[in-house]
Order: C-alpha cells, then structure tokens, then sequence
C-alpha cells in the first residue's frame, strides 16, 4: 500500500462487516487509525482487537443521534482528531411493497439510512470545525439510490435521499473545506444479500456462491462486486487523490447502470425493421 491515508483518523460505521469491514482494513493499510462503529459488538470488537493499535471499536447504533455525536467524540478521545468520516452502517430496511407500505418501517429505514447520514455529516462538520480545517465525508448509496427496481420502497428512497444530502453538504460544506461524496455500490457479495431475502445464515454462504453464478454473468462487467471493490473507491474519496471531487455519486456497480435493463437496443432495431416491413407490405 502506499500510505495515502497516512496519519489520518477515520470513523467507519457498519465496520463490523462487509463494505466497511473491507473498508476498515483498507484503512489501516493505507496507514490511517479508524474508529468502528456498530451494533454487532462482538465482530467489531474482534476486527478492532486484530487491528491493534490503529483501530478501536465503539457499540453505536446510527439511527440514534447522540450515538453518533459519541462515536465522533470517541475518535477525538483516542487519536486525538478527525480527518474522514464514513457513513455507510445499514440493513435492507422495510421490505413492504408500496401498495402495502408499512408507515413505521419506512420511518425506521429512513432513520436507518439517511437521517443518520445527515447527522454523520452534522457531528463531522462541528469537530472539523473545531480543528480549524477541513476534512472528508463518505456515504453509501446504493444503484438503489440511483434507479428504482433494486430493492423496496423504503430503501430506494433512503439511499436516492442520501444522494441529494451530499448534494446539499457541497453547497454548504465545500466553503468550509469539507469535501462530501457517495459511492453507490451495485450487487456485492456481503451478509446484506442474505439478510435482504431471508436467508438463514447458515446457508448465507452458499446462496451468495448461487447469487454469484446467476446474476454475475448478466452484468457488464460479467461478475458481481467484492468488498474490497469499494473499499478502493472509499480510499480515493477519502484521499488527497480526490481533492477537487465533491458533490458526486460514484456508481461501483460493473456497469449496471450504465445500461438499460434487457435488450433494448436490439429490440428497438427489430421493432423498426418490423415496422418498416409492415409499412412497405401496406403502401
Ligand atoms: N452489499 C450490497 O450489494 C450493497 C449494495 C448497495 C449498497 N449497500 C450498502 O452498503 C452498506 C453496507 O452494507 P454491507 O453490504 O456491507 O452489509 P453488511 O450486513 O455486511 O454490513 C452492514 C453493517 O452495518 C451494521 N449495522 C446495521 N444496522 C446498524 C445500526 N443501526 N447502527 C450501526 N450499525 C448497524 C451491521 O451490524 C453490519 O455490521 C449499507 O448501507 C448497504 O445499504 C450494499
């Protein structure tokens, strides 16, 4: 690794597993020191006990406020500051169609989602404040946040809602030198798939395999995504690299959507072939 995150102090929710799991790791490779924020304490406990020095863990449940505002806290507390926050803790929320939404866990996924994404980005802007400097703020979307049809109602609006507060943080933060983007990950293989459709984690293993072989190859790129994938996107965000990039959502999805769904572009061609045909045989 070649320390592009050198000597920075990072708070990393959902870093028990996962995206921020990879994320994490990726972190300290770079030579940052990460908090990890979760509710699975004893994964986060064990990832930040491997880590050593360079990563502590604080049980923080994200959809509530004065969680977060501690975990901020907490990252001053150990290392002394905060240069990168990553909100990216979260589940597949309320999975209830629209035409039997469920008004409570709608409210509970937005909390779950987005609210706690608008308060990463609260409590990182005071302590950045505080230092006197800048920093850098990632959050997780979702191809659901960009297109409907990925997941229920519930998570497509939190993750596009989630799209429009970094828009909102470059109008308000880039004066401050606070530079706040998304990525938008597509279909990547962690607990969340399981999770998303009620498979036991017993067998979380074997379905993400039989999820790989099915809708890997219908996918530009022709396979699905690691987490390891994003992980290198988030260094970037996180990084120096990026340091006139804000405001952006950045797609890590092998191409979904980039493309129509289907063949459009072939049928479109026969259906016009088909006209044109018809249309001679009738003049
Ligand atoms: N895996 C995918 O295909 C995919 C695609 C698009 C977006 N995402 C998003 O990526 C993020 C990470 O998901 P993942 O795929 O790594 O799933 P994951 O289940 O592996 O990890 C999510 C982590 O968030 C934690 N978490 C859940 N609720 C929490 C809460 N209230 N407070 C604190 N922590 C909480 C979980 O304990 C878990 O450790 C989520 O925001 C998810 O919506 C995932």
């Amino acid at each position: 690794m070649t320390g592009l995150l050198q000597g920075r102090v990072a708070v990393i929710t959902g870093g028990a597993s996962g995206i921020g799991l990879a994320t994490v790791e990726r972190f300290v490779a770079e030579g940052a020191r990460v908090v990890i924020g979760d509710i699975a304490d004893e994964n986060g406990r064990a990832v930040a006990d491997r880590l050593g020095d360079a990563a502590v863990f604080v049980h923080t449940d994200v959809t509530d406020e004065k969680a977060i505002e501690a975990i901020i806290a907490a990252a001053v507390d150990s290392y002394g500051r905060l240069d990168v926050m990553f909100n990216n803790a979260g589940n597949q929320g309320d999975v209830s169609p629209m035409s039997d939404l469920n008004a409570d866990g709608f409210d509970r996924t937005l909390a779950l989602l987005t609210r706690s994404v608008a308060l990463g980005h609260k409590y990182a802007t005071k302590q950045f404040q505080k230092q006197g400097g800048g920093g850098t703020i990632v959050s997780t979307s979702s191809t659901a946040g960009l297109q409907g049809g990925w997941a229920g109602a519930a998570y497509t609006a939190s993750k596009h809602a989630v799209i429009g507060l970094i828009h909102q943080a470059a109008a308000e933060l880039a004066p401050l030198g606070i530079r706040s983007n998304a990525i938008a990950p597509g279909t990547i293989m962690t607990p969340i798939m399981a999770n998303a459709f009620g498979v036991p984690a017993e067998n979380a293993s074997e379905f993400l395999r039989y999820l790989e072989q099915e809708l890997g190859p219908k996918l530009p790129i022709g396979r699905v995504g690691l987490p390891e994938e994003i992980a290198d996107v988030v260094v970037f965000l996180a990084s120096e690299l990026s340091r006139y990039v804000t405001g952006v959502v950045v797609p890590i999805d092998g191409g979904a959507t980039a493309i129509t769904q289907g063949s459009f572009g072939v049928d479109v061609v026969k259906a016009a072939e088909e006209f044109s045909n018809g249309a001679r045989a009738s003049a």
